[in-house]
């Protein structure tokens, strides 16, 4: 055995700082703008991105040292092949919305970890609000586009996983509830032509799904439902998809909205929901038990479930045939039938 050492402890207690340079360069448009131009030297993208001299330099050769741009011999930056495909905002795999999202929001959020940890209360725009954290983010129409597209960031390769996963070949419709943006419904459908899609979503979510829908060509095959799932029938389909909706209310509130999907569906109509699932010894999967810490900063009540919850929920509920797949290191989807 080896002697332990402090590398490890010292370099994630400073990740703040590779984190946050990433975020600021997103913020800059950086890699966006590299895609425009080709290779820029320091004094290029000084002027251009508005850094100061002293910054520059530094700025710019940590993100080489961090493997996001490349430097050639002539001291000219480029994207590398992964930032050019997921950090240039007009490439169709564009992440950075949820990059400009975390930098806007859960950075400055997260500094007040330590005080949600203490009072277990919300530590965003609803710090001071009601119990829906949805109505206080929403309040500002830049905070609902940022958000929506910070989602579908996150939700596309699951979509993609989910896509190649679930047996869609047997199903003609599928309703998203908490659709945002619409990402999950573009990428389902793109992959199954047969499928007709319906987004339900609050009302102001609206125009950011109808001209996502258009930009990808698939505003006949894919309408907007505007609704509450807490006022409000869900919409009828074949397959009832719940991605990131659970995880966001305590447990009284999973259970409704699980017991509604139940009573929306007709026999033989199934239930998908998908979350950064916790496995099941709650010890693997760090992503999914951070996201859970985001959901105690983000939510009065929310928190991220392994698949064996989900499972007992799904059969609690009166489904079938209910299964638990992973879909990636990081997400797993629970589905049920009626
Ligand atoms: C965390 S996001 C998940 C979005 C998307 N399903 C995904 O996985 O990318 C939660 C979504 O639920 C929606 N939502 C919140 N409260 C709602 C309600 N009462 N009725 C319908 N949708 C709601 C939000 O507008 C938001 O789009």
């Amino acid at each position: 055995m080896s002697e332990p050492t402090p590398d490890a402890i010292l370099q994630l207690g400073l990740g703040f700082w590779a984190s946050k340079t990433l975020l600021s360069a997103v913020e800059l448009g950086l890699f966006s703008g590299l895609a425009e131009t080709g290779p820029q030297t320091a004094e290029q993208l000084g002027a251009r991105h508005g850094l100061h001299p002293r910054a520059r330099r530094d700025f710019l050769d940590a993100l080489v040292a961090l493997g996001l741009l490349g430097r050639d011999a002539t001291g000219h930056y480029a994207n590398t092949p992964a930032t050019a495909a997921f950090l240039d905002r007009a490439q169709p795999g564009y992440v950075g919305g949820l990059l400009e999202m975390a930098n806007a929001r859960l950075y400055p959020f997260w500094g007040r970890l330590t005080e949600a940890l203490r009072s277990g209360a919300p530590q965003n725009e609803a710090r001071d609000g009601g119990p829906d954290p949805f109505a206080a983010i929403y309040a500002d129409p830049a905070g609902l586009e940022g958000f929506l597209r910070g989602m579908t960031g996150v939700s596309r390769p699951v979509a993609q996983a989910i896509a190649a996963a679930f047996p869609w070949g047997a199903h003609r419709s599928v309703a998203d509830i908490g659709c945002a943006q619409g990402s999950f419904l573009v990428e389902l459908l793109t992959a199954h032509p047969q499928l007709t899609g319906i987004g339900f979503d609050l009302p102001p979510v609206r125009p950011v799904f109808e001209r996502f829908a258009a930009e990808h060509r698939l505003a006949d095959r894919l309408r907007f439902a505007p609704g509450s799932f807490f006022d409000d029938p869900l919409p009828a389909a074949e397959v009832l998809v719940m991605g990131h909706i659970l995880h966001d209310w305590d447990l009284p509130t999973k259970r409704m909205l699980i017991d509604k999907a139940h009573a929306a569906l007709q026999a033989g109509g199934a239930l998908l929901v998908y979350d950064a699932m916790i496995d099941d010894d709650r010890r693997a999967n760090a992503f999914g038990l951070l996201m859970s810490l985001n959901m105690l900063i983000e939510t009065p009540g929310g928190f991220d479930y392994t698949g064996a919850d989900c499972a007992a929920w799904l059969r609690e509920a009166g489904f079938r045939d209910v299964r638990v797949e992973r879909l990636s290191p990081t997400h797993a989807m629970a589905v049920g039938v009626k």
